[in-house]
């Protein structure tokens, strides 16, 4: 069977990343932007990795632990990708670089993927644009054309995402990431170059 028939037989399966190991606002992010691409297609198989969950191991050349192996494993079984951040000192969180820093170059390649971020201060909105994005390029990720920022303003009581316009902006990503998924249906990933 070729790669691009793979497709038609087996659901794909999105990993949706929460990049953040404390705080509950990244993870309400997350699970609103699941929520909107289950309406737009029920087929995708959606999971949710919560780093909070992990024991996390610096790479350092240290054997990895069974938490990294896994985590591991499940970036490289995804079919695609929605990565949840907070920003942390105008970046993303270490602990979120040293994650992707455990992954084969080309465990992601051609793989659709989609960030959402979610900072303290509104200014700092452009760390999604010039920092992760760049990182998920490197990968050859599809990355979505739209991200969403959240900032804490958007929040209610128990991390309720009340701003209209940040609903419409997740449902817009979660529209276009569903069609991405679906053009990398199409792209057979094996490279004709070697790189
Ligand atoms: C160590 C640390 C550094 C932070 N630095 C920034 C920052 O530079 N810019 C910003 O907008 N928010 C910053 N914040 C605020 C977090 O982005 C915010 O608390 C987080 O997105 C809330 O989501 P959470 O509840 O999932 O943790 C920082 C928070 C922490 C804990």
């Amino acid at each position: 069977m070729d790669d691009n028939n793979r497709w038609r037989i087996y659901n794909m399966k999105i990993l949706l990343v929460d990049g953040t190991v404390f705080g509950t606002k990244t993870g309400a992010l997350l699970r609103q932007v699941e929520q909107y691409i289950k309406e737009f297609d029920s087929s995708l198989e959606l999971e949710i990795l919560y780093f909070s969950k992990l024991k996390h191991q610096i790479l350092d050349g240290s054997p990895l632990n069974d938490d990294m192996k896994m985590m591991i494993q499940k970036f490289e079984e995804a079919d695609g990708y929605i990565f949840a951040t907070p920003i942390y000192q105008a970046s993303i969180p270490g602990v979120l670089k040293n994650a992707l820093d455990m992954l084969p170059p080309k465990a992601l390649r051609y793989k659709p993927a989609a960030i959402v971020a979610n900072g303290g201060t509104f200014q700092h909105h452009l760390v999604v644009e010039n920092q992760f994005r760049p990182i998920l390029d490197y990968f050859r990720c599809l990355v979505t054309p739209n991200y969403v920022y959240t900032h804490t303003s958007h929040f209610g009581e128990n991390d309720q995402i009340i701003d209209q316009d940040i609903h419409e902006r997740l449902r817009e990503l979660a529209r276009v990431f569903v069609q991405y998924c679906k053009m990398s249906e199409s792209l057979t990933k094996e490279p004709i170059d070697k790189h």
